[in-house]
């Protein structure tokens, strides 16, 4: 096998390294002022009024959870077609998830007739996932918060500075959350950001982000040690070390999303005989970040796209699933629900490689191969 191509690639250089030796040389490597520029600036790209670095999303969709004050009781109605953490995250706060089927095989976001389908008397939120950077229907989705008073937290894991009507995705909703992960759009390895135009939220969640502690060691180190701890709170904070590689991260941010629009053109166009497959959400009016490039094959079943990716495998190409039902998994399976179109998006998506730098001769080789494999 003689071409080897990744699902992603991280774009680390020279800014990177020289942001985290700057840190290292500071002494200062916990949450510190490299946390706080780096809020700044999201804050700033994302036009949101106050921002929060946390150690991940999944603790920024948690601490949104209890920071809104959903808890025992309560149900929260998510997308089944999404990452497990934000089904997780209501459990961890001692709620329900109510699971909810996406709007068809073109647009894989929560359906908002599916919403409205499953609001119960106890239902108080809903969190949106936009997959690949596409945005959820949020004009929908808002209408039914404000006529049922649900709250509205966005899972914008994939989404930083993605557009849906001119908005940016994550500062629609009540408060939304981004994930840093490392093969995110923004990578700092683990790492996410909570944002919210509400200050009441803000203080809340910032406050349970260390702990319930009134003051970080940051505002402590001019050797005033006294605070008290008023709520009860977690460890969730980012450390200065992934903020100043999220600092390079998010310079990088624009170039980078363009690189992936090209990508996305260029991968549509090549595919564009294949009758095959469905390329999703091509009638998509915003602005995406490509987090990911996902196919779906047509008329097809599980053992068939594993063959498919197997044969991609063989040829160097590697792929991915996005992704399998949360409501399938063994520690959901009581909720018993039927999402057939979620079902056949979990045996039937194939994620192909995706990231900035990949190159045309790669695309129309990966396309090639899977002509062949079709
Ligand atoms: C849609 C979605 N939600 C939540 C998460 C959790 O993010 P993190 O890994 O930063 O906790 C991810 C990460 O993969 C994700 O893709």
């Amino acid at each position: 096998m003689s071409k080897k191509i990744p699902l992603f690639n991280l774009n680390y250089g020279e800014q990177e390294l020289q942001a985290v030796k700057h840190t290292l040389d500071s002494k200062w490597i916990s949450t510190g002022p490299k946390c706080e520029k780096l809020e700044e600036q999201f804050a700033k790209k994302i036009g949101s009024k106050y921002s929060l670095a946390t150690t991940n999303c999944t603790a920024a969709l948690h601490l949104a959870l209890v920071t809104a004050g959903i808890g025992a009781g309560d149900e929260v109605l998510v997308p089944s077609l999404s990452f497990v953490a934000t089904a997780n995250v209501v459990r961890y706060a001692g709620a329900k998830p109510v699971f909810c089927d996406i709007i068809d095989l073109q647009d894989l976001t929560i359906d908002p007739a599916e919403i409205e389908l499953r609001i119960s008397p106890t239902t108080k939120a809903i969190i949106p996932m936009h997959y690949a950077g596409f945005g959820s229907n949020m004009e929908a989705i808002q209408k039914i918060a404000d006529n049922n008073d649900l709250l509205i937290i966005e899972d914008a894991s994939h989404a930083p500075l993605a557009t849906y009507e001119n908005k940016k995705l994550g500062a629609i909703g009540d408060i939304g959350c981004f994930s840093f992960y490392s093969n995110k759009n923004i990578s700092t390895g683990e790492g996410g950001m909570l944002v919210t135009d509400n200050q009441d939220y803000f203080k809340k969640a910032k406050l349970l982000r260390s702990h319930g502690m009134t003051s970080l060691a940051y505002n402590r180190k001019d050797g005033n040690n006294a605070y008290d701890v008023i709520e009860l709170g977690y460890n969730y904070r980012m450390d200065d070390i992934r903020a100043s590689l999220g600092l390079a991260q998010l310079e990088k941010l624009e170039r980078d999303m363009n690189q992936l629009q090209h990508v996305r053109d260029y991968y549509v166009q090549a595919l564009h005989s294949i009758n095959d497959i469905i390329v999703p959400f091509q009638n998509y009016q915003g602005r995406s970040t490509n987090y990911i490039f996902p196919i779906v094959l047509k008329s097809s079943n599980i053992q068939r796209r594993e063959n498919i990716r197997n044969y991609l495998k063989e040829q160097g190409i590697q792929t991915s699933v996005h992704y399998p039902a949360i409501h399938e998994f063994s520690i959901y399976k009581n909720d018993a629900v039927a999402l057939p179109k979620t079902e056949y998006i979990a045996r039937n998506e194939i994620t192909l490689p995706m990231f900035p730098t990949l190159q045309e001769s790669d695309i129309d080789y990966i396309v090639e191969m899977l002509k062949k494999a079709l």
